[in-house]
């Protein structure tokens, strides 16, 4: 049961928590609307630990928004090269130019007007407008799901809409009227620092009596979730040529596909397949290393085979490839698992 009689003590608790326990995190210096929109996009998918040094480098090469629409895709993914997901940066430029075209470079203020831009979410629209505009508009994501359903011991499976809607209103009916940005911040706070999803640290968690999950000792059997992920298994190979300068060959992906403008070694969707093209033109390729990855609903396992390739000219014409050094490699944008195989030959 969700008795709002409780909210005030949750915000008060929660808050004076957040003032005295926050990390300092450098776009919790800034008000500045495109630095908390550049760290909300970078935080979508990565943990904060892995965002900061890019955050601080991004701001270097793109200070302004101005700086960064005006800049060419390809240099955007140079700098995001290694964060993955690039698909957030191709959108996030997109919205950049956007704004500088149809808003002079006003970053629109309220969550609903930033939603209709590319890349924005429900959760990021929210928290650009809470956090850069003050709006008291509200956040959802898995750290705050799982503090609400846990405070609140909510019964009902996140995987039903209904459910997800009922948590949009707690958390909004839980935002103050003065700096919501910081009740949206705090709860994410929580979420990454103490309420963890196996081993919440409950001894220091601000709203522990209040808490219905922890009182029944059953914090983690919240969120209550009614079907188990279902992950689709790829199996996929990899192949890294060689010619005779020990280079290795790569790939660009072309615009407008999945991938597109990142850099690859060759890959197909079977052993068998690579095997049948790459016969008459490599060495027996050899087995390298097995390369896994989680991308939303797949889970690939990428087996990688090292070969050398011995005639002259392109490993393959109908690419657009390059030879490259290994070391040369490692300053190309290229999605995690062509990274994990290109820090691995670095490193051998
Ligand atoms: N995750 C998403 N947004 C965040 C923020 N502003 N601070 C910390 N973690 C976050």
């Amino acid at each position: 049961m969700v008795n709002p009689l409780i909210f005030p003590k949750i915000r008060q608790k929660i808050l004076r928590w957040y003032a005295l326990s926050k990390r300092d995190l450098p776009w919790r210096r800034t008000r500045d609307p495109y630095r908390i929109w550049v760290s909300e996009i970078m935080l979508q998918q990565t943990q904060v630990a892995t965002v900061i040094p890019y955050y601080k480098r991004w701001l270097k090469i793109f200070p302004s928004l101005s700086a960064f629409a005006k800049a060419p895709l390809s240099k955007a993914l140079r700098y995001w090269a290694g964060l993955g997901y690039y698909r957030r940066a191709r959108m996030f430029h997109e919205a950049a130019r956007r704004v500088m075209k149809e808003f002079k470079g006003r970053v629109p203020q309220t969550a609903e007007a930033l939603r209709k831009l590319p890349g924005i979410g429900r959760y990021t629209a929210g928290a650009v407008a809470s956090i850069a505009f003050g709006e008291k508009t509200p956040v959802l994501d898995g750290n705050v799901i799982r503090i609400l359903t846990r405070i609140f011991a909510v019964p009902q499976s996140i995987d039903r809409p209904a459910t997800l809607e009922r948590l949009w209103k707690i958390s909004a009916a839980l935002l103050p009227d003065k700096s919501p940005g910081d009740l949206n911040q705090a709860l994410m706070e929580l979420g990454a620092t103490v309420c963890f999803p196996l081993n919440p640290q409950c001894g220091r968690c601000p709203v522990k009596k209040i808490c219905f999950a922890h009182r029944k000792r059953r914090e983690i059997s919240f969120p209550v979730r009614s079907s188990k992920n279902k992950y689709e298994k790829l199996q996929m190979a990899a192949l890294v040529v060689r010619n005779a300068k020990k280079e290795v060959w790569l790939e660009k992906r072309v615009e407008h596909t999945r991938w597109g403008g990142l850099w690859m070694f060759p890959f197909w969707t079977s052993q068998k397949d690579m095997l049948s093209e790459i016969s008459g033109v490599c060495s027996k390729p050899v087995f390298l290393l097995k390369v896994g990855h989680a991308f939303t609903k797949y889970r690939i396992t990428l087996e990688v085979y090292e070969a050398s390739f011995f005639l002259k000219g392109p490993f393959s014409k109908k690419k657009r490839g390059k030879w490259f050094s290994v070391a040369g490699s490692s300053r190309l944008a290229l999605p995690s698992p062509h990274r994990k195989i290109a820090d691995f030959l670095a490193n051998r």
